[in-house]
């Protein structure tokens, strides 16, 4: 049953949020100085790229964007374990330097799948950017270069996350399953 948004308790606020974006943008512009190519992971991660970008904007970094929309979860709260592309990205990535943004790893199935994708598609470095992680419940060797928040194994909503593709207009990130 769909939860009512009242019920759903902030695990981090939209102010920390903010800072924290800020914070990773100064470290992703520290490592790119010019030509970066982000690709970020639809559905999840529209809101968190979308800060993200802008924050990079203000400190003279000048990406190009692209976006795919992959999935592990149906509409439930576990991990599938298999990933789907539903719609590939439009530019190539040979010989580019890509940060692939999504917005939370997890069992890493999603990320590892994206990297090894685009890195047999002839990119020159891959990156991950993911604004949170819940260390506990990696199954694939996957690790995030910039990282926002790790937390502990809820199932949290909002800031782009879903569930069953419900409350991505949050602007907090809220915990509607506790681990
Ligand atoms: P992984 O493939 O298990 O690492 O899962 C990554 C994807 O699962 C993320 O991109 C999210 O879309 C989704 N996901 C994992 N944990 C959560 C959560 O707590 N809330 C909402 N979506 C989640
Ligand atoms: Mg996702």
């Amino acid at each position: 049953m769909k939860p009512v948004v009242s019920d759903i308790p902030v695990l981090i606020s939209a102010a920390d949020i903010a800072s924290r974006v800020e914070a990773l943008a100064e470290a992703i512009a520290k490592d790119y100085p010019d030509d970066l190519m982000i690709v970020a992971l639809l559905r999840g991660s529209f809101v968190f790229t979308a800060d993200l970008i802008r924050a990079l904007h203000a400190l003279r970094v000048r990406p190009q964007v692209d976006f795919m929309t992959l999935s592990s979860y149906g509409t439930g709260t576990a991990s599938s374990g298999t990933v789907h592309i539903y719609r590939d990205m439009a530019e190539p990535v040979e010989g580019r330097d890509v940060l692939i943004v999504d917005d939370i790893l997890e069992s890493g199935n999603t990320l590892a799948y994206a990297r090894e994708l685009i890195e047999s598609r002839g990119a020159r470095s891959v990156r991950i950017a993911v604004l949170l992680e819940k260390p506990g419940k990696r199954v694939r060797d996957v690790r995030a270069d910039y990282s926002g928040f790790s937390i502990d194994d809820h199932f949290v909503v909002g800031y782009g996350l879903d569930y069953a593709h419900y409350f991505r207009e949050l602007p907090y990130i809220g915990v509607v399953k506790a681990g």
